[in-house]
């Protein structure tokens, strides 16, 4: 398995320009200031703030269960009655909408394990996948002022000691961390527990006694100074990473989600003749224009996505902790052919996830960072053909059944860039079983009609919200061959890698404005 390990760790905070300018302190920010930031699909921006939406303005997609067994017509509107009532009504644990699907949560007296009951029994949470968003939802009390978590760590299951009896089994859970409960993150079946299994600490926020002397979060949360400014929502309204200067500055100039319309029809190429191939369809020459491929010691394996700035988003199983050994190539149509917009761009750093698993394709995630041109910090002259794709940072702004876009240069398609829509499939472990893991999302069809294939690797699943924004949803990983009935291709789904991606590129890269 790649070392990662010279990859930066969290930055040292140590002087006052990181937190940002005291006029954009000031203003107080948190995740829900819709001037700096996307407000979550149940909520609407009205001046300047996130507020909760009326449920009926939201869309009517598919049906979902509550914790009171009730059912919605969609996740939004059983997000926006809860976030009106301030009470969590909605819950991705149960599939069958009846009462007894709540989930109650607790932290243990001693050692402060996380403990989740459901009908499945008492289980504690399992250490993987376990940070700080889901630490707060657990400490949040959405009645009160909401202050989150001191800190998330883990333990070893056998250093819990036996004076206590504690569960056997433990579940893997993900949250964004604007959930008012547990229940609304993604649980996963229940996990065996060895000696060694490390589980879910909470340690929920108290206030201290005295004045803080340190970071005064905007919920009024005391902070240390190196808690700020570190890819990771410490305060539980992310006021301490609003401001922060210490960001990629040449992302902060760039938009994302919209091509270039001027240029995308244009052609300095011969006139293309669109042929079909089983719901493929060839693109014309600057169409898809996040789309990059990834050139690897002479040979072109993957696809990418251009995520703005220095950085593009690409498949871990493309890449190697190699960056010389790499090249990008933007504006590429015709395989190996470059058109009079093709850019090619040296690499600086790979940062493939530390757990990636190339057996199981688990956290199938990497970030290239490009090398910069000269002291201005750009990576690349600017290109009327190449623009940034949009970060999802809700797995909820797409749902099962929307329609999305996969493009790529993969196993017979002859050499130009193709594209096709595929629909995004839920429950796919019904498919799959217990490959289809954690931070995974099935496209494609059933019939086996339309899939991604060998060379399609690390290349986008771009999906379009309703503003005409795209966003790259999913990332070409793995399926059983390639279009077979029942196994539809398998996508890095890119929203579970939020906190992930922002951490090395730094919060513009995810936010509406520039800073
Ligand atoms: N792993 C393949 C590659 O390296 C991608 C396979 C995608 N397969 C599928 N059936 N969708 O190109």
């Amino acid at each position: 398995q790649p070392k990662t390990d010279s990859n930066p760790k969290p930055p040292k905070v140590l002087d006052e320009d990181f937190l940002g300018p005291a006029q954009c302190l000031n203003q107080k920010y948190t995740w829900l200031s819709c001037s700096k930031v996307f407000c979550p699909p149940w909520r609407r921006c009205i001046g300047g703030q996130c507020v909760c939406k009326m449920p009926y303005k939201c869309p009517r997609l598919k049906n979902t269960c509550t914790l009171d067994g009730s059912v919605y017509y969609s996740m939004c509107q059983a997000n926006a009655i809860s976030c009106r009532t301030k009470t969590p009504t909605f819950s991705h644990f149960s599939s069958s909408c009846k009462a007894g699907d709540k989930v109650h949560v607790s932290v243990s007296k001693s050692h402060n394990v996380v403990e989740i009951k459901t009908r499945l029994g008492k289980m504690l949470v399992c250490g993987k996948d376990w940070n700080m968003a889901a630490a707060n939802v657990v400490c949040r009390n959405p009645l009160n002022v909401d202050r989150g978590a001191e800190n998330a760590s883990k333990i070893k299951y056998i250093s819990l000691g036996k004076a206590t009896q504690w569960p056997n089994e433990c579940m893997r859970i993900r949250c964004m961390g604007s959930e008012l409960s547990l229940a609304e993150c993604t649980i996963h079946n229940p996990e065996p527990i060895t000696a060694n299994t490390e589980v879910a600490v909470a340690k929920c926020y108290k206030e201290p006694t005295g004045e803080c002397k340190k970071f005064i979060c905007v919920n009024g949360k005391c902070l240390g100074h190196e808690k700020t400014c570190n890819g990771v929502d410490d305060c539980g309204d992310n006021s301490d990473e609003m401001c922060c200067q210490k960001t990629d500055k040449a992302r902060s100039e760039t938009q994302c989600g919209v091509p270039n319309m001027e240029y995308e029809y244009k052609q300095d190429d011969h006139h293309s003749r669109r042929k079909r191939l089983a719901g493929w369809e060839e693109t014309l020459p600057t169409q898809i224009q996040w789309q990059v491929a990834i050139q690897d010691e002479g040979l072109f394996h993957c696809g990418g996505a251009y995520l703005g700035g220095c950085w593009v988003l690409t498949a871990a199983h493309c890449v190697r902790p190699k960056p010389k050994s790499f090249r990008i190539y933007f504006s590429l149509w015709k395989n190996h052919r470059k058109q009079s917009t093709t850019d090619i761009i040296p690499v600086k750093n790979i940062i493939i996830h530390n757990e990636y698993n190339p057996q199981t394709y688990a956290n199938n995630i990497a970030l290239v960072q490009l090398e910069e041109m000269d002291v201005s910090g750009k990576c690349m002259q600017d290109n009327p053909a190449v623009r940034a794709v949009c970060v999802p940072w809700s797995t909820q702004q797409f749902q099962p059944n929307d329609t999305c876009t996969i493009s790529g240069w993969g196993r017979d398609r002859a050499s130009t860039l193709k594209w096709a829509n595929v629909t995004l499939i839920g429950d796919c472990q019904n498919y799959y079983k217990d490959i289809f893991l954690p931070g995974m999302e099935c496209a494609g069809d059933l019939e086996g009609k339309v899939d991604s294939c060998q060379g399609d690797s690390g290349g986008p699943l771009v999906c379009t919200d309703a503003s005409g924004l795209s966003y790259v949803w999913g990332i070409v990983s793995w399926g059983d061959k390639c279009s077979k009935p029942n196994h539809p291709g398998v996508y890095t789904k890119v929203a579970h890698y939020f906190d992930w991606i922002r951490f090395y590129t730094g919060w513009p890269a995810v936010t509406k404005f520039n800073q």
